[in-house]
Parts: structure tokens; sequence; C-alpha cells
């Protein structure tokens, strides 16, 4: 097993931040049509030092091992980070103690990044509705107001 492959075991054994923010302020989903996969990433904010900053980011995933290792770590990565700085981050930084993702590995890292540029699109101040909250759920009526499927190139 490659030192790759270890930490992202290690990473799945106890996954961070997994399952929706019921108060969430922005909610992204991407998917990705390399392999089907979807992501959806939620964000809560709270003002910290004059800032507006994230408190917390989960998110859920229908896809592989390594998109769940990336956003356990990015999930973490974000608190404390304000919009501005957590889209500046790219797929390679979210991916955290990971590190550099394999080149088959690469739009795994991707989709995280784009989930979180997708909640970061969404209106930060309005709460999301509840009934769009899962996954599963979305994918069973037309996304609508901030859930967007949105392909990565
Ligand atoms: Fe699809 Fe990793 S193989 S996100």
């Amino acid at each position: 097993m490659s030192e790759f492959e270890s930490k992202v075991r290690d990473a799945l054994a106890n996954p961070q931040n997994q399952g929706e923010i019921s108060d969430a302020d922005a909610v992204g989903t991407v998917g990705s049509p390399e392999c089907g996969d979807m992501m959806r990433m939620w964000l809560k904010f709270t003002e910290k030092d004059g800032k507006r900053v994230i408190d917390r980011a989960s998110f859920q995933a229908f896809g592989c091992q390594t998109a769940i290792a990336v956003a356990s770590m990015a999930t973490q990565l974000l608190k404390g980070k304000t919009a501005e700085e957590a889209r500046s981050l790219s797929a390679a930084e979210l991916s955290g103690d990971l590190g550099a993702l394999p080149p088959m590995k690469i739009h795994c890292g991707q989709l995280v990044e784009g989930a979180l540029k997708n909640a970061l699109d969404a209106t930060p101040a309005a709460p999301v509705e509840a009934a769009s909250n899962t996954l599963s759920g979305s994918l069973q009526r037309p996304s609508s107001g901030k859930i967007r499927i949105v392909p990565l190139d």
C-alpha cells in the first residue's frame, strides 16, 4: 500500500464532518462527469474578530474513498476561514495531510473544490430550506435555488 493509500485509509477510518448542517448558510453540490460521483458541502458562518468566517463545514458524498477523505480534510481546514480565503484554496491545498493526489485521483479533489466553490457562490446570508438538505432528496426532485448541479471541467 502506498503512503497516499495509507493516509486515505486513515482518513476514512474516522471521517470528519459528514452529514448536513441543518442551519447552514450555504450549500453547494457538484457532480463529476468523469466518474458520475457527487458531492454536497454545507457551510455555516459566524462572526469572529469583526470578520465573517466559516464556523462549520460538512459534506455528503456519493463518491469514491479519495473524495470522502479529501472532503474530511477540507472541512476541517475551512474552519475559521473567510469566504475569500476559502475560495482561494486549491484542490491540492484542500487535500491537507493527504498530500498531492495521484494523477488518477486529481478529479476527486476537484469534486471537493467544486462543491466548496458552489457553496461559496450561494447566498451566504439566507438559510437553506430543510426540504432540500439531503443529497438523495435533491436527486429525486428538480434542483432549484441554491442547490445546483454543476459539472466540473
Ligand atoms: Fe469519482 Fe473519485 S473516482 S470522485
